[in-house]
């Protein structure tokens, strides 16, 4: 997500009858935009902040640093709060709107939740590419967040209730991939732009535009989806846009397990609540440790300032933003062979060797760095620029096809039914929230621990592989319903928060005959 997630609606294997119809492809196409959208935003500003123009106008003490050679150390010069909350601070809006998210894509609907992020993004985009002062440039970032927290809450939820069953797991993934072709694309823009002075910045800035006004103009025309016009009591309605977006007259099946589980749906009263209790325990942990976990890869320290680092080692600027441009392709490919094995060799597997490759890329880095780049000389040879670009793509492709998805995938696959959209908002919540950290924390951390800090990652890395090892249970091929008593009540850890017989009764209500039977 946000990257964001996907809740599930319905079980696998009920599949109903249903075309892949138009409105189904607008559907993916809209995914594609938010996704992208919130992709460019965490690929722009790594770019726009190593370009000179902008320093000049909006940080000027960063650029004096950055070019008084010999009097600041190396790992510093980019060390500086405001220069980080520009990054940070459109994921401190994020999580803060996620709540207000979770409101509206029940009462609105999923589709007005949408048409507020894209308004969000329109009017986000113009504060930042007019900006003239730092004020204006975070309070862009800031809308842009709250754009970030209504779309990332809506677009997954909108998708998984408009696309057939059988295509769902796959659209979850292909939300990922939009991520990091966001971030590839701001790259490339970066790239272009960085040529264009004095204004090539305002053009990185603006043109995040054009995924923006594309989320607003899809949302005006999609309709509602069945789910949320139902749960919202406008039956005939659902029923009619049931029929549209499946393009057959056969939808009564469909129909009822959607007004069913609207039912059960609202007979819990608090969602939040229900997350606490004792057989949610082991869902909820897994989940928001993936979260942290996945932010402690150190992954954004690439994404958000790739250029920024490779500056650092005394990359010029234009190698700088080439580099980042290669290993946003990383990112990109690595997604598409996540998409490829996450069925075939499962979570657990893909997590452990990626796990072993970014360990070990990490501590190849860092000890080249420790020996090659000190304080005030920046002396990389090409060879070994080259090599640490390598590097950095070894360690990129293993999250690409680990950490980056399946820190997804995951907690939307292992809620049950009944706190399914709560566990989302804490996932994207608590994502958003490890997110801002990194953001705002690491180019003082590298100020700090210099090339330590990819030992600081790599061993975090070494943590969520443990944790991966003892407590993450594999959950391959096993359809949603039957989770708890394939996977929680099998697991030597987690069973024991299953043996409750008020639970099994719980079960039993939420799960009913009619709704989840095969
Ligand atoms: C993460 C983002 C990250 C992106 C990189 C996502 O799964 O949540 O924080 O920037 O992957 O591709």
């Amino acid at each position: 997500m946000p990257a964001g997630g996907f809740s599930v609606a319905a079980p696998p294997g009920t599949d109903f009858e249903a075309k892949i119809t138009p409105i189904v492809v607008i559907s993916c196409i809209m995914a594609a935009t938010g996704g992208l959208m919130f992709g460019y935003d965490v690929g722009v500003s790594g770019g726009v902040t190593s370009m000179d123009d902008f320093l000049i106008k909006f940080f000027p003490t960063v650029y004096r640093k950055k070019n008084e050679k010999g009097l600041e150390s190396n790992y510093c010069k980019y060390d500086n709060q405001g220069l980080q909350l520009f990054t940070s601070s459109l994921y401190l809006a994020g999580l803060t709107a996620t709540f207000f998210a979770s409101y509206t894509t029940r009462r609105l609907g999923r589709r007005l939740t949408m048409l507020i992020a894209g308004i969000f993004f329109i009017v986000g985009v113009i504060f930042n590419g007019a900006a003239q002062d730092l004020a204006m440039l975070i309070i862009g970032r800031i809308l842009l967040g709250c754009g970030v927290g209504f779309a990332n809450q809506a677009v997954p939820l909108f998708l998984s209730e408009i696309a057939p069953t059988r295509i769902r797991g796959g659209l979850n993934i292909l939300f990922q991939l939009n991520v990091t072709i966001g971030i590839l694309f701001a790259n490339l823009v970066n790239y272009g732009t960085a040529k264009i002075h004095p204004w090539g910045w305002r053009l990185s800035l603006s043109l995040a535009g054009i995924p923006a006004v594309l989320l607003t103009a899809g949302a005006l025309f999609v309709v509602d989806t069945p789910n949320s016009l139902i749960e919202r009591g406008r039956l005939e309605e659902g029923r009619a846009v049931l029929r549209k977006i499946r393009g057959t007259d056969n939808i009564e099946p469909e129909f009822n397990e959607i007004l069913e589980a609207s039912r059960i749906a609202q007979q819990v009263k608090h969602p939040f609540r229900n997350l606490l209790k004792r057989r949610n325990i082991p869902q909820l942990t897994i989940a928001i440790l993936l979260q942290i976990f996945q932010q402690f890869t150190g992954i954004n320290a690439i994404m958000f300032y790739a250029p920024v680092l490779f500056n650092t080692l005394g990359f010029k600027s234009d190698a700088s933003l080439y580099s980042a441009v290669i290993t946003g392709a990383v990112n990109v490919l690595s997604t598409i062979v996540s998409i490829y094995s996450v069925d075939r060799v499962g979570r657990r597997m893909l997590l452990l060797e990626a796990g072993v490759q970014m360990f070990l890329s990490q501590v190849v880095i860092s000890v080249v760095l420790g020996i090659k780049v000190t304080d005030h000389s920046d002396d990389l040879s090409h060879g070994y620029a080259v090599f640490v670009v390598v590097m950095v793509c070894t360690f990129v492709s293993a999250f690409a096809w680990s950490w980056g998805p399946l820190g997804w995938l995951i907690p939307s696959e292992t809620f049950p039914l009944e706190t399914r959209s709560a566990g989302q908002s804490i996932t994207v919540c608590v994502n958003l929230l490890f997110t801002f950290v990194i953001a705002q924390a690491f180019l003082s951390m590298l100020c700090h621990l210099k090339y330590g800090i990819f030992a600081f990652f790599s061993g975090w890395v070494l943590v969520m592989s443990v944790f991966v090892i003892f407590l993450l249970p594999e959950t391959k091929n096993v359809p949603i319903e039957e989770m708890t008593e394939r996977v929680w009540k099998q697991h030597w850890f987690w069973k024991r928060f299953m043996d409750d017989d008020d639970d099994d009764e719980k079960n039993n209500e939420i799960y009913g005959a009619k709704e989840l039977a095969p």
